[in-house]
């Protein structure tokens, strides 16, 4: 940002500021990911999770479309809410013991996650209409059905066992 002007001028600026937050963000999810499902002790979490690592790439991708489609670089900005999201995460896992009880923290911190980019996305969704991008906005849809849908399994695999495995 520089002295005499900042450089979020208008709503495409802006739009595009949080396309490339979500794409950070998402490829923060694709490195923590992987140790999520080694911690992970029941085998429907750790499925969930190899599984919510193939969306999250192909949902990168998607990003990387709608980059190409409005004809911008393909690069990101630091997203400072993720990087809290998952320290903390790490840090409450450092300090479990009993399996089932880091599953209930596992699938908590999972579904921080998803809430946040659940946020992010139907931002994006409402924005990329707003700004006559409705090609987009379809696009950025999908991902936000994926991040709904996995919010929704967490909150089943931990209502349904988890919990109760780890109390
Ligand atoms: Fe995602």
């Amino acid at each position: 940002m520089s002295w005499f002007s900042k450089d979020i001028k208008s709503m495409d600026d802006l739009f595009v500021h949080n396309l490339r937050d979500i794409y950070y963000a998402e490829n923060q999810i694709v490195e923590a990911l992987p140790s999520m499902i080694d911690k992970a002790s029941d085998a429907r979490l750790k499925q969930s999770f190899q599984l919510h690592l193939m969306e999250t790439k192909n949902q990168i991708q998607r990003l990387e479309q709608i980059f190409n489609m409005i004809n911008l670089e393909i690069t990101s900005v630091n997203c400072p809410a993720i990087d809290g999201i998952i320290d903390e995460a790490n840090e409450v896992a450092a300090d479990i013991d009993d399996k089932m009880v880091l599953d209930a923290a596992l699938i908590a911190a999972a579904q921080t996650v998803e809430h946040y980019e659940v946020a992010r996305y139907g931002t994006l969704v409402a924005w990329a209409k707003l700004l006559g991008r409705p090609d987009c906005a379809n696009i950025l849809q999908q991902t936000l059905n994926e991040e709904k849908n996995t919010d929704m399994k967490l909150s089943q695999l931990a209502i349904g066992e988890v919990n109760k495995k780890a109390a």
